[in-house]
Order: C-alpha cells, then structure tokens, then sequence
C-alpha cells in the first residue's frame, strides 16, 4: 500500500517521479505529492487529494531539479485530504520525507521528543521527519546521522525516502518490512516500490534489506548497515516487459488481465514442463514436501480462495493432508501444527503484510515453506526455504483474476508431480486436461456479449446478491462474491448451498439474485434443490453449469472439464459477471474505492 518513489540525477526529476506514481497507482489511490530541489534551499512541494492525474495538473515541469521524492497514499493514518498527503516536511521545511508502512510507536515519540513541535497532519509519517529535524537539531548531528537516529527509535514498517534541501546532491531511504528497491542508470539514481515504476529509465536493481541505510548521489549507492559497516550488493536485471504495463486497446486492465489467463495457463505448462511427461519442480523442494506429514496454506483474500482449491488438489490427488489458512489470523493464533509441517504461502505480490507476518513465525519455527508468487525477488519469495513463480505477467487491476487461476493451475501441477513421486495412478492427464481448460477458458471468453446482457437485465439496480455451490464450487463462489463486491459494491456473500436453509435464507427477497454454480452431479443435484428452495422465496436465480450436468434453463453452460479443475473455467464466467457489472454502474473498474493492491500493512 501507497507507492513512492524517488530519483537524484541528470533527467527530468518530476517527469520521472509523476510516470513512476501513475505506475504505482495501484497501491494506493487516494492522493499524491512530489517534492523536488533545484539546488541549496530552493524546493517545491506539490500534493493534490486524488488520482495522480490531478497531480500532474500542478506540477510545475519545467522546474531544473535534481532530486526528489514522490508518493501515492493509500490512508492509513488521517483521512484523505491534502493536508495528509506526502511528502511530509519538518517544521523549518529543510527535509521532506515520503513513507510507506505504519510506524506503530509514533504516538510515545511525539510524546517522548517532539512535544513542543506543532504538527500539521494527522499522520505518523510527519512524526519520522520531525523527528530528523529534532535529532539534527538537539545532539548536533549530520543529516545522516538524524536520519539513522531516526530510524533506531522507530517501530513498525516502513520504506522512506529522505531529501535535505540543504543538500541536494543526495537522496536518503530505509526499509523495513515494506518494499523499496534501488535502481541504478548512468548519472542518476532511483528508488522505487517497486521496478514497475522505474522499468523505463532503468532495468538495473539492486535490493534494500531491512534496516540499511541508503545514501544515493547522482553517481554513487552506499549502502550501511546501523552499524555503520559497508554492504556490497551486486545489482540484477528485472525481467518486465515495459509494454506488458500497457493495457493496449483495453478499457480496463481487469478485462485484459481477463482474456490473458488462458495464455498464462500455457506459459505455466511450458515453464513447469520436464521430460517424461511429468512436471518438473526443484529435487529439494519435491524432497522435503514429500518428506512432511501436512500442508498448511497461508494467504489472504483471492490467493486464500485459490488456497480452497489447492488444498482439494493436494489431498485428493496426492493424498497429502492440507489445511488452509487466513494469514491474518495465523500469525496470532497458530493451529496445532503436525509434526512434519510444510508451508504454503500463496501470494500475488509476494508482499502481503499478513502473510509475510505468518512467513516471519514459520521461520521462527523453523519449518520449511513455499511462496507461490508472481513477484521474482519479493518478499515473500527471498525469505521462503522455496519459490515458484507464477508466470503471469504483471497484474495491475486491484481486482485480482489472472493470479487465481495461475495459482491452481501450478497447484495443480504440483499436486500431480507430488502424486507421481508417490507412485499413485493418475486418475486423469494433467498437462492434457490443462491445455483443454486453456481453450474453453478462450470459448467462455468469446460469450462476453451474452454475459454482458444478462448483467443489463439483472444485476444493475440490486443492493445485494449471493453465490452459492458445494465442495469445489462453493470455494470457486468465494473468490466470485469477493469479485462482484470488491468492484460492483454489491454486497454479495457465498455460501455452501446445504447451508442456506440454517439461517440464511432469511435474506432472501423478492428478485434478490442467488447465483448458483453447479459442476458435479452427486452434489449438483443437492444444489439445484437449494436453488428450487430460494427461487419458492422470490429469488431471480441463475445457473451456471458444466456441460455434463447441465439442465434445461440453466443461464451459463460451460464445456466439460476434469471436476478437479473446473475451478478454472467456472470462475472465468463469474470475473465477466463482475467486470460488467462495475463497467454498467459506471466504476473505476480497475481501482475499486477504499481498495489498493499489495496491501502492505497488517
Ligand atoms: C482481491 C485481491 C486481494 C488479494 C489479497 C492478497 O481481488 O486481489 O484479495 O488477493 O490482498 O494479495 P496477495 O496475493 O498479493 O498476497
């Protein structure tokens, strides 16, 4: 959550800055601020509540800077307004400071140091800067030094990036816990939450760890632990296609994200293809997995639904024990775990607060674990015993789709490797059956027009909605009540169909959509009689089903897939019912209100 950025250097400092935040938008939307120096004493300051194309209409281009910092703000301290907005300055204005993160002691060191400074936000960043201006002040130190004194006292997460006005020819940051990274070009120097923001000045990158502190000039990275000891770090080059940032023709990233997924199901394939017909995944990895008593599945949101699924892979198919779990809630209240455990952390991003939370006590415990992640070099992924990427391209749109089905197709795979290390019969062909559901995904894509249309019909006045289905298609309604709601505003729910009847059926009014999905027979047909229950009660119920089970009138009839798998093309259907239900209500489809992605706060 929130993204910043900054850059010192030959270039155009603010060009750089505004191009890097409308990359970085998706982390947070709410408002954003640059501040650049030209030379000593002389810097300008902008921040604009909203989009950062409000930013851009008073920045001031043409300014000659050489440094600056900028910032997009997802609130997590103080409403969204002007005054709350980064980059904060200390008192006198000689420092400006942009962060991402929660300084959680922020309230004992405006007691403890800076009772005598009037504040002008209601933010915990202003404290950090104030507190550099203090430090610099009361024991006489360099801007470096109150910079590192600064960072001793502080508690929580943070990625900072620090410009003295009083020098210009330097640009100071910090991590921890939240994600920075340097980026180096010939006679300037950036940093970034991330590479997405600065891929087109830069491919070049080299990590920030936690509690380093960074000092840029227009040539030079200096990179100190607290002890004040030199860090050499090689840099590396970050594979993103710049125009995979493009949504091209598209109206939203969301539809684009969309239509890919059949595309990223084959990169998976390719990528994860060894010979023999079999998938290939690290020998170490396959060793200890296969060695463990129990899978535990730790994520959050549409990476914890995909959990669901891949929990039903590994068990049924591997005959593996799995549990899934919430990582907001793991961390704080541990299961009683096997004694073998291994951990799955299933994450987009690879940055998720919470789960990296969660990761940090499994290795406390020291116990083995896995980030499935679609971040090279993430969080997640570097402090993981092991890591599979997801191949899926970037994902932009808040809501996120492409990810979900990335996450059980590799599953999936993974679940039939674990299966043939144990000498289990395959009860169907993976690699054949995925390239299947590669092409119907294509053949659902194709019917928009018909989905569209029953939207128009349906969904475009009501207040709430429901999903319901049992086993696998209840578990695919959870990540489709989570899409529609998350875009559309309709407070949509998912339940196990059995379960209506225990006390949820009290909801259901006249015309209230209750749309149920139904891909087996056995439980199918148990659904279908929850629909005919709902429907007695004035609900407008659709169906939507697979074509083996499909009966007369029902709404959506999707091609046969392998039961195992019919998450991945039931869920295609249910990301269009919510895309154009946002789109037909008018809604910023891809930056849904109150929302970010990468949430990296707990
Ligand atoms: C919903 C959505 C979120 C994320 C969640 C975890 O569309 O995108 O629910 O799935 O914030 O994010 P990652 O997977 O990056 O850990």
């Amino acid at each position: 959550m929130c993204g910043i950025v900054g850059f010192i250097g030959h270039g155009n400092v603010q060009e750089v800055l505004v191009n890097g935040l409308e990359k970085l938008e998706y982390r947070g939307y709410d408002s954003a601020g640059i501040y650049v120096a030209e030379e000593k004493g002389k810097g300008h300051l902008f921040k604009e509540v909203g989009r950062i194309a409000a930013l851009k209409e008073i920045v001031d281009f043409e300014l000659p800077a050489t440094v600056g910092v900028g910032h997009t703000r997802w609130a997590t301290h103080g409403a969204a307004s002007q005054q709350n907005a980064h980059p904060h300055q200390s008192s006198s204005t000689r420092f400006s400071l942009v962060h991402n993160g929660v300084i959680e002691n922020y309230q004992q060191l405006q007691a403890e140091y800076l009772s005598d400074v009037v504040l002008s936000s209601e933010t915990d960043t202003e404290i950090v800067v104030a507190l550099i201006e203090y430090f610099l002040v009361t024991e006489g130190l360099t801007t470096k030094d109150a910079f590192k004194r600064t960072l001793e006292v502080i508690e929580g997460s943070y990625a900072l990036g620090l410009v003295d006005v009083e020098n210009p020819t330097v640009l100071y940051a910090a991590k921890n816990k939240s994600p920075l990274l340097i980026g180096r070009g010939e006679g300037f120097n950036v940093i970034a939450s991330d590479a997405m923001a600065t891929i087109d000045v830069t491919s070049e990158y080299v990590e920030i760890k936690d509690k380093e502190l960074i000092t840029l000039t227009q040539d030079a990275v200096i990179i100190e632990n607290f002890a004040g000891e030199t860090v050499e770090r090689s840099s590396y080059v970050a594979e993103i296609d710049a125009s995979d940032l493009d949504k091209g023709a598209y109206p939203f990233y969301m539809l684009k994200e969309v239509d890919e997924q059949p595309a990223v199901l084959r990169r998976l394939l390719q990528n994860y293809q060894g010979d023999d017909q079999q998938f290939a995944f690290e020998a170490d990895m396959m060793k200890t997995l296969l060695a463990s008593d129990r899978v535990y599945i730790v994520a959050c949101g549409t990476s914890y639904n995909a959990g669901w699924i891949g929990r039903s892979l590994f068990e049924k198919l591997a005959k593996i024990p799995t549990e899934v779990h919430l990582a907001s809630e793991f961390a704080y209240d541990l299961p009683l775990l096997s004694e073998k455990p291994f951990f799955v952390f299933l994450t987009q991003s690879g940055e998720t607060a919470d789960s990296r939370q969660a990761l940090v006590k499994v290795n406390e415990l020291n116990y083995p674990s896995l980030t499935i992640t679609n971040v090279k070099g993430s969080t997640l992924s570097r402090e993981a015993s092991f890591t599979l990427l997801l191949h899926a391209g970037p994902e932009i749109a808040v809501a996120s789709t492409k990810a979900y089905t990335a996450q059980i197709t590799l599953m999936a795979m993974l679940a039939d490797a674990l299966r043939a290390a144990k000498g289990f019969e395959a009860s169907f062909d993976m690699e054949r059956e995925l390239s299947l559901v590669a092409s119907i995904m294509e053949s659902i894509l194709a019917e928009k027009a018909e989905i569209k249309a029953w939207i128009d019909a349906n969904l475009m006045e009501t207040r709430n909605a429901f999903y319901i289905g049992r086993t696998l298609d209840y578990y695919v309604s959870m990540e489709a009540a989570l899409k529609l709601k998350e875009i559309s505003y309709i407070q949509t729910e998912a339940f196990a169909a059995g379960e209506l009847k225990h006390g949820t059926i009290a909801l259901i009014e006249e015309g209230t959509p209750v749309i149920a999905l139904v891909s087996e027979e056995t439980v199918g047909a148990h659904t279908r009689g929850n629909v005919e229950e709902v429907k007695a009660r004035g609900a407008n119920t659709i169906v939507i089903s697979m074509q083996d089970v499909a009966r007369e009138g029902d709404t959506f009839v999707i091609p046969k897939v392998e039961t195992a798998l019919s998450p991945l093309v039931m869920v295609v259907v249910t990301q269009l019912l919510a895309y154009y239900t946002a789109l037909g209500r008018g809604l910023d489809v891809d930056k849904p209100r109150n929302l970010a992605k990468s949430v990296t706060v707990e």
